[in-house]
């Protein structure tokens, strides 16, 4: 059998499960309004939460860097890629986070491939919640260390495996702020069971950093968790932030060990220092943008209630993102679709990126909404349920 005769029949199934993606053609910059295959559509799907994406303070900041660095990095950190913008932002990034040191990788999946990879090995233990993101579990399946899952945020699942436990090293992992869902992770209880169960506690907070806390630093922030409490905090760059890239917060002795041994952070191309400078210039707007953020939170609170008021069903959310729960794999497809006709873009999440008979429509809002457009999509999504599939 070729390969393409053994690749076409799994590609039938995923079309058959309803479950085929595909992508489709921006023509625009990120923004509430975006351009794709020929129409403008509001943007409800984007995670660029603060609208720094296509601000012109990080247009420029990437221009000038491109003028003084050129394009490429040339080669990874540890041969010579490694330029100064990397190391202002580094700085500049532990500053931010009140963490020692920063690293930065050149995506978040690496850093959670590689953190997760050079901190275990055999003999130790990675626990992580079931709804961790894609990027924490497959660190967790690449580890040599055993990778149990504890059931969604149920701090007594979690105690009753970190008991059981007679490894060396044990690791527990967490996004901060579910990627589908919406909801945080129960820091506290966490950080507490990590303590008196001599384990370390690392949290992605891929959605929480720039959105949440007074000036954007992040879920830890809510929970005022210090390095002590969160030892492993990581961050991307490619959401809130508006660029590209992740970085890994800690103590300057865990730095030091992920520039030694993380594969993903050696054995990669640095991220161009154009996107290193646009980060700098974007740091400085998320640390300002206290207006932004209680703006997105009114979408949020005024999005809640006018689903609930409806009828919607929503998740345990407070944050950005708001999915509504569909259920089918088909319904979910059919409301997206609808949505579109209708001028809004959501897209309809369905398994194996979430568990079977949760399909959603993953609504993210952001700081360039206004209430008016939110109002709008409430009453689009309503008028998409109404309708039969
Ligand atoms: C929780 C979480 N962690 C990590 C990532 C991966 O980050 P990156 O896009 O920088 O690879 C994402 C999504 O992209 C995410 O949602």
């Amino acid at each position: 059998m070729n390969l393409d005769q053994y690749l076409q029949p799994r590609l039938q199934e995923r079309r058959n499960q309803l479950r085929y993606r595909t992508r489709k053609l921006v023509e625009s910059p990120q923004a509430a309004l975006i351009n794709v295959g020929g129409r403008q559509l509001v943007n409800f799907c984007s995670n660029d939460y603060l609208g720094l994406a296509n601000n012109p303070a990080l247009i420029t900041a990437m221009k000038n860097a491109a003028d003084n660095y050129g394009v490429g990095s040339g080669a990874s950190h540890l041969v010579n890629g490694h330029s100064l913008e990397h190391h202002y932002l580094e700085e500049e990034l532990a500053e931010f986070t009140g963490r020692e040191r920063v690293l930065l990788f050149s995506t978040g999946y690496m850093a959670n491939m590689g953190v997760i990879n050079a901190l275990t090995g055999k003999g130790d233990l990675v626990l992580e919640d079931k709804l961790n993101h894609a990027s924490l579990i497959d660190g967790g399946l690449l580890t040599a260390a055993d990778m149990q899952r504890f059931k969604h945020s149920d701090m007594a699942h979690l105690e009753q495996r970190l008991k059981n436990s007679t490894h060396k090293h044990k690791l527990i992992v967490t996004d901060g702020v579910f990627s589908m869902d919406g909801d945080l992770a129960k820091l506290g209880a966490m950080a507490e069971l990590a303590d008196a169960n001599d384990s370390w506690l690392m949290v992605d907070d891929a959605h929480g950093i720039g959105c949440l806390g007074e000036k954007g630093a992040g879920t830890v922030d809510v929970f005022g968790m210090n390095q002590h409490q969160v030892p492993i905090l990581i961050g991307t760059l490619g959401k809130a932030f508006g660029t590209f890239g992740a970085f890994v917060a800690g103590s300057e002795t865990l730095i030091e060990s992920l520039i030694q041994f993380s594969r993903t952070y050696i054995y990669t191309t640095a991220l161009p220092p154009a996107v290193a400078a646009a980060t700098r210039a974007s740091l400085r707007l998320v640390r300002e943008a206290g207006q932004q953020r209680t703006h997105l939170m009114q979408l949020v609170a005024r999005f809640r209630e006018s689903c609930l008021n409806l009828g919607l069903e929503l998740m345990d959310s407070n944050t950005p993102i708001q999915p509504v729960m569909v259920g089918s794999d088909e319904r979910a497809l059919q409301m997206s679709q609808r949505l579109a006709q209708l001028g809004f873009w959501v897209s309809a999440i369905r398994p194996p990126t979430v568990p079977e008979g949760t399909a959603r429509l993953r609504v993210t809002l952001t700081a360039q909404h206004t209430l008016k457009q939110v109002d709008q999509l409430v009453a689009a999504l309503v008028s998409a349920k109404m309708e039969k599939g």
